[in-house]
């Protein structure tokens, strides 16, 4: 079983353009999956299709094997969700908003006040605990945000830019939160991010959506062979030497190489061709530099 899949997935808001189409997509339990995409793209979409909060106009989506519109209610006991959309309340504290949510997920009092301090303590927010949510900071309302998606232990787990509005201590204290749950508690993640440099550091796969339509999917491997990404050889040379074939930058000659397992051999002939190399290594295409082969390729073939 699948934790998330979709068929065909397809919603159009205006009946007119579609916002979502023909996503088709899996994702293995306790992995995390990046969902990416420039803005309007149709990642929000998604997870409100994954979640039941919109129907699909056609095509079909489950989450662990439960169609989010016939079972809402089981599916919202196993999900956690955080979008920007799900508010709390602004009038109760930062504990009784989650001891709220804890309670309507069906946990006791005792269980919610406990998985309540875990959550505030865990993301820094057991000090701001008794203050009214209307009076926390933008970054604070985001992480209890993230705490009421977690308050039930959720077996999958749907963040829309979890990390937006955080500073850089808070967004690498969320992200190192999502990574742990996915490792030590088996959670699946569906991160929707624009953050591609965390994204590469916690997810497992990826899905590139642009105007609705999934373009590229997989790990960062499959996504770089599939492009055309091919990883680099750089060397560093003595100042005025220059290498014949081989791109200049900042300091750096380098060049395109089939597979990685050419490197030693390329190493030894500039070596023996008589040059001094000061250093060697190889570049790893990023998730970035990937993310923008696509994005841009998808914009030279429209
Ligand atoms: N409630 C709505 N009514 C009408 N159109 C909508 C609605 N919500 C989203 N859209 C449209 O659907 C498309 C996809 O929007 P969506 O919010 O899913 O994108 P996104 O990938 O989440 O973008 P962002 O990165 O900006 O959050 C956009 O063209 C948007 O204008
Ligand atoms: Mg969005």
């Amino acid at each position: 079983m699948y934790a998330i899949s979709a068929k065909n997935l397809t919603k159009s808001y205006d009946g007119k353009t579609n916002a979502l189409n023909d996503l088709t997509l899996t994702v293995p339990q306790g992995s995390v999956f990046g969902f990416l995409g420039p803005n309007g793209a149709g990642k929000t979409t998604t997870v409100k299709l994954f979640t039941g909060l919109l129907k699909p106009t056609q095509g079909e989506c489950t989450v662990l094997d439960l169609h989010p519109v016939k079972n809402p209610c089981d599916v919202h006991r196993l999900c956690g969700v955080m979008t920007e959309t799900a508010r709390m309340y602004g009038q109760l504290t930062g504990m009784q908003n989650l001891l709220f949510f804890a309670q309507t997920a069906g946990m006791s009092r005792d269980a919610g006040n406990e998985r309540a301090a875990e959550l505030l303590k865990q993301l820094d927010l057991w000090d701001a605990r008794d203050k009214q949510l209307s009076e926390y900071s933008t970054g604070m309302a985001q992480r209890l945000s993230l705490a009421r998606a977690l308050v039930n232990r959720p077996q999958v787990l749907f963040l829309d830019e979890p990390t937006n509005g955080l500073d850089p201590e808070s967004a690498q204290t969320v992200n190192s939160m999502i990574a742990a749950l996915a490792d030590n508690t088996g959670t699946t993640v569906f991160l929707c991010t624009h953050q591609l440099r965390y994204a590469q550091d916690i997810c497992d796969s990826y899905g590139i959506i642009d105007k609705g339509r999934l373009i590229a999917g997989g790990n960062l491997e499959t996504l770089c062979s599939d492009i055309g990404c091919r990883v680099k050889a750089g060397f560093r040379l003595s100042e005025g030497d220059s290498l014949e074939g081989f791109d200049a930058d900042n300091g750096w000659w380098q060049a395109e190489l089939q597979r990685e397992e050419d490197m030693p051999k390329l190493l030894k002939k500039v070596i023996e061709s008589g040059h001094d190399v000061f250093e060697a290594r190889l570049i790893k295409p990023t998730l970035e530099d990937v993310y923008f082969e696509y994005v841009e390729h998808q914009e030279v073939a429209e």
